[in-house]
């Protein structure tokens, strides 16, 4: 078993959580933002936090490179290239093209062109090709030439991944008890590989906090990210010896995803430019703009109301928006 309380400093501080007073006026809710995407190397973004158990990790077993899977406009593999260049480490990217090409310069610039920067070995496979087997065949490599590889887990979500986001909702609880005001009744996450929602709803229940967290899914369908949000909270519930007797509410919805994952929505777009106009933040066409998206739609619903307090977690992600430059204007 992995040592759980292992981590490395990779933001150093806890990161704002903000009021959104113009966001509020014109939506209604009490809105608030949790800056994940703030601080950090790399590019930052919620993949720092679950590097922060990860990567002490890989330094404790003394490996030497990191190796991850992911695409040319991957945060996490992005953000991971950023924190071995840190720490010394070599980083490899297993990369296939996951979203369909949306500009002729997409596998060029946002991510592509910040991985280029620093200098990121690339390891390019079909689509076809099983992630898994390329990974371990680049280990298998690496072994062979006397390195030691740590094979990161898909959008960094295992156990140790995920209680960076326990971390998270520890410090979410400390901001409200110091603001004096009552918690939130409602969490907004984008949803991928499940990761960032496991460890918040584990970190709410652990203080018994009542909040919501509804995860927003950019990828998988409502059933299938359940199955793998509740398995991954149960093993972080355990792990963390949080004694309860009722099932972790798991609330996700796939009904923003549109046509499909890296595939813009007009109302994530429009969310975009709503929180750029609004309050002057920048959210992204893959992640957070189709979360917001949800949220807007839910206040829309009458789900959410003015009574209501939500804290959106911003989760990064913000070098997409180069990668999408023209599906913003046209
Ligand atoms: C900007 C951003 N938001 C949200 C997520 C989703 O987080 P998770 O994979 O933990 O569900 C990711 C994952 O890549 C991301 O890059």
């Amino acid at each position: 078993m992995p040592n759980n309380t292992q981590k490395v400093i990779l933001f150093g501080r806890e990161t704002p959580l903000e009021f959104l007073p113009n966001l509020s006026k014109h939506l209604g809710p009490k809105i608030y933002i949790k800056r994940d995407d703030e601080g950090g190397r790399g590019g930052g973004g919620n993949k720092l936090r679950k590097y922060e158990r990860l990567v002490a990790d890989a330094l404790a077993t003394n490996c030497d490179t990191l190796i991850i899977a992911g695409h040319y406009q991957s945060n996490a593999s992005r953000a991971l290239v950023g924190v071995a260049c840190q720490f010394g480490l070599k980083s490899i990217v297993v990369c296939k093209e996951l979203i369909p090409e949306q500009n002729s310069a997409f596998n060029k610039s946002g991510n592509a062109l910040l991985m280029n920067l620093m200098d990121a070995e690339i390891v390019a496979i079909e689509k076809d090709d099983d992630y898994q087997i390329a990974m371990m065949e680049v280990a298998e490599r690496i072994k062979n030439s006397g390195g030691k590889p740590y094979i990161i887990p898909f959008g960094g979500s295992n156990l140790l991944g995920a209680l960076g986001y326990v971390d998270c909702a520890n410090e979410i609880i400390d901001q409200f008890e110091r603001l004096n005001t009552k918690p939130p009744d409602y969490v907004f996450v984008a949803l991928g590989s499940g990761g960032t929602q496991a460890g918040l709803l584990a970190g709410f229940m652990k203080k018994n906090y009542k909040s919501k967290i509804i995860g927003i899914s950019v990828l998988h369908s409502t059933e299938t990210a359940r199955n793998i949000v509740s398995d991954l909270t149960n093993e972080v519930i355990n792990n963390i010896s949080l004694d309860i007797d009722t099932a972790p509410k798991i609330i996700i919805d796939d009904k923003f995803v549109g046509e499909g994952y890296g595939v813009p929505t007009v109302e994530g777009l429009k969310a975009i430019k709503l929180l750029a106009m609004s309050e002057g933040l920048f959210l992204d066409p893959v992640y957070t703009g189709k979360a917001m998206s949800g949220l807007i739609a839910y206040i829309a619903s009458g789900r959410i109301t003015k009574d209501d307090t939500v804290v959106f977690i911003h989760t990064g992600g913000i070098p997409l928006l180069h990668a999408y430059y023209d599906k913003l204007f046209e």
